[in-house]
């Protein structure tokens, strides 16, 4: 299958200049799974709560309508980061669409920093979703650091993990490597690039998306400071083989007994 991400550079508050931003980097893109940045619409810096409100959309919302034009339009399933309200609740969330379809919604389990004062944390649970004989599971920024996230849908199956991003720190680039090594997975992360300064905040957001093989292997990589596409050919089947030696498979030998 074809995997890709779309690295951007999304204008605060500015939907529709960052949807034709996106529309701009995607001519011509062909792909079965394209994964876009956290909240790659909206930006991220908030200074009020009012202000995630006044950009939230549920599932039926402008950016879900974005995200099936995409899909159609390039033949991939989509993941994307949106504000999703739901009975007044505000959600850090992303969207999975395919075709003229939202598969689900994820909603981001572990807050980084300020998002506690913004957002109400995940409450549903990790799942693993087979789409066109792929079994592809998501995850959102800061939820890397958890190490149990990923290993959560390894033991579900997961071969290709879509993971929409708005990095600040420079850790997670180098993590993602342990991540799939540890649990032989296919991972997406797709992050934004740019600066928000706002309130008292100044983010600049460290780009450098990329794609890892479960043997850790770099497959694609974008710079750190440009809007980049890049899409790879995978074998996902490859993420089935969990074995590191003859005698050594990462999930058959956990000692879960051990573990607490
Ligand atoms: C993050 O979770 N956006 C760092």
């Amino acid at each position: 299958m074809k995997i890709g991400f779309i690295q951007n550079a999304p204008l605060f508050g500015d939907k529709e200049r960052n949807f034709e931003g996106v529309r701009t980097l995607v001519k011509g893109v062909r792909a079965d799974l394209l994964v876009l940045p956290e909240l790659f619409a909206t930006g991220y810096t908030f200074t009020s709560k009012a202000e995630t409100l006044e950009l939230a959309e549920d599932q039926s919302g402008r950016t879900a309508d974005f995200l099936k034009e995409i899909s159609l339009q390039t033949g991939a399933t989509l993941v994307g980061g949106f504000i999703e309200i739901d009975k007044e609740r505000v959600y850090n969330s992303l969207l999975i669409v395919s075709g003229n379809t939202v598969i689900d919604t994820y909603r981001k389990l572990h807050l980084f920093n300020k998002e506690h004062l913004w957002f109400t944390p995940g409450d549903k649970p990790l799942k693993v979703y087979n789409i066109n004989g792929v079994r592809i599971g998501v995850m959102i920024c800061f939820d890397w650091i958890f190490p149990e996230v990923c290993r959560t849908l390894a033991l579900q199956g997961l071969q290709v993990l879509a993971h929409p991003s708005n990095l600040v720190l420079p850790y997670c680039q180098y993590a993602m490597v342990t991540r799939c090594i540890e649990n032989r997975i296919f991972a997406i992360t797709a992050n934004r690039i740019g600066q928000e300064k706002r309130g008292e905040d100044d983010f600049t957001f460290t780009g450098g998306s990329l794609i890892c093989g479960p043997d850790g292997t770099i497959l694609a990589s974008a710079p750190l400071d440009e809007p980049f596409v890049s899409v790879v050919e995978i074998n996902e089947n490859q993420a089935d083989n969990k074995m590191i030696t003859a005698y050594n498979d990462v999930l058959k030998d956990r000692r879960p007994e051990f573990y607490r």
